[in-house]
């Protein structure tokens, strides 16, 4: 079975063939980075319209990389929530014009729920239940996975999401966007001990985040250096390296944490990561670790599919398709 995958949630327009919900026959990602860049951060309204200007050129490159036409296609996946109403809106109308047309069914995804089937695409036999840790620029949220389409939320950020913070702790360093990459490349050369920042776990056995004390406090041990409030010096390269690093650990700590509780209050025998943090070399790493200790192993999707893609949404939606999990034209764009 050939699915059509869209995703069209927040500053990435992709859309991808797959086949049987795991062999990726084509995938096409256009990252609208370079239009947000000067602003450090998502613009929705330049988002949406970037969307709209390319989607049927993304849908048609994936066809002909798929070497198909749209009349061998057996179904349309789009995700609808959550993510940018207006972003989402390009997708999903898209996608019902075009289950309308060719008079095939249209399979309505969760985003995040997407971004956890990406170790599916790339990995057999994952044990469940599961945690799942997904970790992106719009969200962060530990879930109960019972299988690949069941997925009970134990916890989520009570602010900024966790990539939120790599992007804006990359602004106030000055570094670019998207931050999340040009930290976790900084910070290798950086000391993580070089800057105590806190850790919020909040409650004892609080499975939420939180991530903009620590924001913030980057922002205050900046601004000491900032010579136009104090007359101190500008940190130096090392400095900012040591920032970052010191920065990234800590929110490394609070991920590896929160995700090893909550494997361990519902006795899991996998976890699984995704989303763009997902990609983050040292969450990787120590999560590595942590499999070992905890003796059950550690997902993490291939760096091309933590972030947003359409692969990832066409495969989940097959699993759907077998449950007879399929939606309504009047299906919904949920922000
Ligand atoms: O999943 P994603 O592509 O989009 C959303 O659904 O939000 O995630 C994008 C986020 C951005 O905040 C970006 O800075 C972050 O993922 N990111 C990373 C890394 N690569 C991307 N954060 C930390 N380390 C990385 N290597
Ligand atoms: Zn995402």
């Amino acid at each position: 079975m050939l699915i059509l995958g869209i995703e069209t949630s927040c500053d990435e327009t992709s859309a991808s063939v797959v086949e049987n919900g795991r062999e990726i026959v084509s995938s096409i990602i256009l990252s609208q980075d370079t239009l947000h860049r000067s602003f450090g951060g998502v613009v929705p309204e330049i988002a949406c319209r970037a969307h709209l200007e390319s989607i049927v050129g993304i849908i048609n490159n994936a066809l002909v990389d798929a070497k198909i036409t749209l009349a061998e296609i057996d179904a349309i996946a789009v995700v609808n929530t959550p993510g940018l109403i207006g972003a989402l809106l390009i997708g999903v109308t898209a996608a019902k014009t075009l289950c309308m047309a060719l008079d095939i069914p249209l399979i309505a995804v969760d985003h995040l729920h997407a971004h956890i089937y990406a170790n599916n695409l790339e990995y057999d036999n994952i044990p469940y239940p599961a945690i799942s840790l997904v970790v992106s620029g719009g969200h962060t949220i530990l879930f109960l996975s019972e299988s690949e389409t069941k997925h009970i939320p134990l916890g989520w950020t009570i602010d900024d999401a966790a990539g939120e913070a790599f992007d804006k702790v990359s602004k106030i360093l000055g570094l670019g966007y998207p931050g999340g990459p040009i930290i976790d490349k900084l910070a290798r050369r950086g000391n993580q001990c070089a800057v105590a920042f806190p850790r919020a776990y909040l409650e004892k056995d609080s499975l939420d985040f939180s991530f903009s004390g620590l924001k913030t406090a980057v922002l205050y041990h900046y601004r000491r250096y900032d010579s136009k409030n104090t007359g101190a010096k500008i940190p130096s390269d090392q400095e900012i390296a040591d920032i970052a690093a010191s920065f990234q650990e800590a929110v490394v700590d609070v991920l590896v944490e929160k995700t090893v509780l909550a494997s361990k209050i519902h006795r899991v025998r996998g976890i699984l990561t995704g989303g763009g943090v997902a990609a983050n070399s040292r969450l990787r790493q120590r999560l590595k670790e942590k499999s070992k200790e905890l003796s059950i192993p550690v997902y993490c999707p291939s760096i091309r599919l933590c972030t947003d893609n359409a692969a990832m949404v066409a495969g989940l939606a097959y699993k759907k398709y077998l449950e007879g999990d399929i939606s309504g034209l009047d299906v919904e764009a949920i922000p």
